[in-house]
């Protein structure tokens, strides 16, 4: 029986930045609730909301203090009961974010459960947070040392410990009971660590993924990833049954099969990070497209508009929205929202607040986001908002719509036809998809009718980092 989401496009909101409608600044819950028809309108079949639980927001929600109620900036249960029954009622799913790997320092478990981390009495090897220094911090009150994947405010889960598993486990029942349809699950490959806490080896080469310079000295085979991931996987895999399980694996895509045979989909970084040339992305493509998850960006890197420039936003959003699986579009992309600058002082430590910028709805000064100060305003809501893409059929807006519309008659398969003078190509069943990355004009040699085109276009021709598909 197909799945939901094998042809799927999630729409990924970032809660405190997508729409306020209580005037504190903040978006919310019912915030979202208000703005479903934007996501009905652009045709996507679910929402993946970053994490809604009550959080110090060290790490803006990723360092979770109770995993079973909502961020009162956010609003209540009910809040969450009404969003996901008018979502439901629009045939949208909902998928929330698990963070299974840690959580704040705050959550009651660490002080009730402390054996439910990772501790010891001198810092036992070499291991490194990505997020800056060693990742083991001194807790003051007991004077031992506990590790920490992330921030120090931020305390990985020892998944060695049997009480961990069932209590995330319990975590994602409750969610699933009130209607959620599935998980982005964070740092997935931290859940596997070695048990002897070995030191993790001197790397030999550049990593695949970008990481910090610091971090990439190192090659992460002990502090993550280990083999015995897989059993924490299960677990998760039990608790979710049929529910949808993405994970967020911070790995090349030649690692993700052992995940992928328990979850169900893993976010494709490879292709997120890949240098901007057709030949590159080709051979992505090439290595298989099957349990991967296609995005572009998200809201901790810069957003595809400042990344790839803006000449390239029609050409990225047809490659992920043509690709065979599932597609992620990061809200604001889909107007073309670039990067912002960071607030002073930043709200986020690792300098991450460009991307988290408020959602432009309006072309009023603070962009229809909210009546209040906006926690990070909008940047240029006069330039791009969605009232005006709505209206305008030439806008970036609008292709989104058509993109969405077309792949669902699009066959879950792939036959990469190869690069030609800058221009990429693959087809679909009876669709061609010609991608014309060179800054020229180039010809498109596809018998057949064109359905689709990301900038006006004569007959014959593909536009300059443009895209048309055809049908045959
Ligand atoms: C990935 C999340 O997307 C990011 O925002 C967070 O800081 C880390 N995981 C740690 O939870």
């Amino acid at each position: 029986m197909p799945r939901w989401w094998e042809k799927a496009v999630v729409y990924q909101i970032y809660p405190r930045s997508f729409a306020d409608s209580d005037g504190d600044g903040s978006g919310d819950l019912q915030g979202i609730r208000q703005h479903l028809d934007h996501l009905s309108d652009l045709g996507v079949d679910a929402l993946w909301m970053s994490p809604i639980c009550p959080s110090p927001d060290v790490d803006w929600g990723y360092d979770v203090s109770d995993y079973t109620d909502i961020h009162t900036d956010f609003g209540t249960l009910d809040d969450f009961d009404e969003l996901v029954r008018d979502a439901h009622a629009r045939g949208l799913k909902v998928v929330l974010d698990l963070v299974p790997n840690h959580t704040s320092i705050e959550h009651p478990w660490f002080r009730q459960h402390p054996e439910r981390y990772v501790w010891a009495d001198e810092i036992p090897n070499n291991w490194l947070s990505v997020f800056g220094n060693g990742a083991w911090s001194r807790d003051e009150e007991t004077g031992r040392y506990y590790l920490h994947s992330f921030f120090p405010e931020q305390p990985d889960l020892d998944w060695g410990n049997p009480d961990v598993g069932p209590a995330i486990g319990d975590a994602m029942r409750f969610w699933f009971e009130r209607g959620a349809d599935g998980f982005r699950v964070d740092a997935l490959s931290r859940i596997g660590k070695d048990p002897a806490l070995r030191d993790d080896p001197q790397a030999t080469e550049p990593p695949v993924l970008p990481l910090p310079d610091e971090y990439a000295r190192l090659k992460h085979v002990h502090s993550r990833n280990y083999a015995n991931v897989e059993e924490r996987l299960a677990v998760l895999r039990k608790a979710a049954g049929d529910k949808l399980l993405v994970g967020e694996v911070f790995l090349p895509t030649s690692e993700l099969p052992r995940y992928l045979r328990h979850i169900d989909l893993a976010f494709a970084f490879e292709l997120m990070f890949a240098r901007w040339d057709p030949e590159e992305i080709a051979r992505i493509l090439g290595e298989g497209w099957r349990g991967l998850a296609w995005t572009l960006s998200n809201h901790d890197f810069s957003r595809v508009a400042s990344r790839l420039g803006e000449e390239n936003v029609r050409l990225a959003a047809t490659l992920t929205l043509t690709l065979p699986g599932p597609a992620f579009v990061y809200q604001g992309d889909e107007i073309g929202l670039r990067d912002g600058p960071e607030a002073d002082p930043p709200h986020d430590r690792r300098g991450r607040d460009a991307a988290r910028h408020a959602m432009q709805w309006t072309p009023d000064p603070l962009g229809g986001f909210t009546t209040g100060t906006p926690w990070l305003p909008p940047i240029d809501p006069e330039e791009r908002n969605v009232a005006d893409q709505r209206r305008d059929p030439g806008s970036l807006l609008n292709l989104y719509r058509e993109l969405i519309r077309l792949r669902r008659d699009m066959p879950l398969e792939l036959e990469l036809l190869g690069v030609d003078d800058g221009v990429l190509s693959y087809r679909r069943g009876d669709f061609t998809i010609a991608l014309n990355f060179s800054g020229e004009e180039r010809p498109n040699h596809f018998p057949g009718a064109v359905v689709l085109a990301s900038h006006p276009t004569a007959p014959g021709k593909v536009q300059p980092y443009g895209a048309v598909v055809v049908a045959s």
